[in-house]
């Protein structure tokens, strides 16, 4: 697979930790401490779709094609504007991607590796020539702005990647899924209500809306599989740790990145970090972040690249890519 172009958007909107203090009791030491987190960008109205064209339309100005071009597109998300239509098809209809089928990933953190192993899939199998592989969330809208263990984590954001099949840049991939664990990190049920049940009146339907952690289990889980499945990735791609120039990970927490860099002996440096500027975007994360180093040139000289992203579900993964 080859990289043909990147792009990125976040809303305007930027809220601080100074901000959030205002409405819940947390401070800046706090926040920053913990996690790393300096600001987050926050939608004043837009949706995931509006953040993802916006992010498509500089990647297919970066790569050079046209939207006709795109004949799939892949779109990551836990909060889509709807259920219906799915957040890709929105996407076309505002990019005019008209020669693409869409469909929509959700698989939370890890939800922009398993869109981008499945754009993979596409292309070797030759269904596909040209993809168009999107991240986006409006994680405000999942939000309790009164939890102050859970809302100083998030943020809104999208990322995009358009991709090609190339023999020459190899690509490999692990991942995995422990649905026994789900609990730990859960939001946005939409409880039964139909004509035998009424959900409404067992109070679930508020209870479960916003997303819920149980932020030291996430915390155990991530910095225990991300090394794992990073040191099976390398392996299968036939290359040791050192070999690697930079690891891409969820930008979730700058302490569980630090930590898989010690877990890996690998310096801090090659474990690039933005989560200051945006928190956790979830599945938006990873472009966000591939995006911003492409167009700063720190990608000028590198080649071989790990991409890491772990979340809800709980899901992981880890994928070797040649730029
Ligand atoms: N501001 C101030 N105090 C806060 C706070 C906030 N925003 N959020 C929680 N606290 C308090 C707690 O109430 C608790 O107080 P207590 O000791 O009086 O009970 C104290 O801080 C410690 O809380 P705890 O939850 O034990 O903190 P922690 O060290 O585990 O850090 C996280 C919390 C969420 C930062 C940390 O667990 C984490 O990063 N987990 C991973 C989360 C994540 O990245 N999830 C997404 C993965 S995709």
């Amino acid at each position: 697979m080859k990289i043909l172009g990147s792009g990125h958007y976040a809303p305007h909107t930027i809220v601080t930790n100074d901000d959030l203090s205002k409405i819940v009791e947390t401070n800046d030491e706090w926040i920053s401490t913990r996690t790393g987190i300096k600001t987050r960008h926050i939608s004043d109205g837009e949706e995931a779709s509006d953040l993802a064209a916006k992010a498509s339309i500089e990647a297919i100005e970066d790569a050079g094609i046209s939207a006709e071009d795109i004949d799939m597109i892949l779109l990551a998300t836990m909060t889509p504007d709807a259920m219906l239509p799915n957040c890709a098809s929105t996407v076309q209809k505002k990019i005019g991607a008209t020669n693409a089928t869409c469909f929509d990933i959700n698989a939370a953190c890890s939800g922009f590796l398993f869109a981008l192993n499945t754009a993979n899939a596409y292309l070797v199998s030759g269904m596909c020539k040209t993809i168009l592989v999107i991240g986006a969330e409006t994680l405000s809208k999942a939000t309790d702005w009164s939890d102050r263990s859970t809302c100083v984590l998030f943020g809104d954001g999208a990322g995009a990647m358009i991709v090609t099949a190339d023999d020459s840049k190899a690509f490999c991939s692990v991942s995995g899924s422990d649905g026994s664990k789900g609990s730990v990190l859960t939001g946005a049920a939409t409880p039964l209500k139909n004509m035998l049940v009424n959900s409404d009146e067992t109070g679930k339907e508020i209870a479960n809306y916003y997303m819920q952690m149980d932020g030291q289990e996430v915390f155990k889980f991530a910095v225990t599989k991300v090394p794992e499945c990073i040191n099976q990735v390398v392996e299968k791609a036939g290359k040791a740790v050192e070999d690697i120039d930079l690891f891409l990970l969820h930008q979730a927490n700058v302490r569980i990145i630090s930590s898989v860099a010690k877990r890996l002996k690998v310096a801090d440096h090659k474990f690039p970090v933005n989560l200051d500027k945006y928190g956790n975007t979830s599945a938006a994360s990873i472009p966000i972040l591939f995006d911003e180093l492409r167009k700063s040139g720190k990608l000028d000289d590198v080649n071989r690249v790990v991409l890491s992203g772990f979340g809800g579900g709980l899901t992981w993964g880890a994928t070797y890519i040649e730029l």
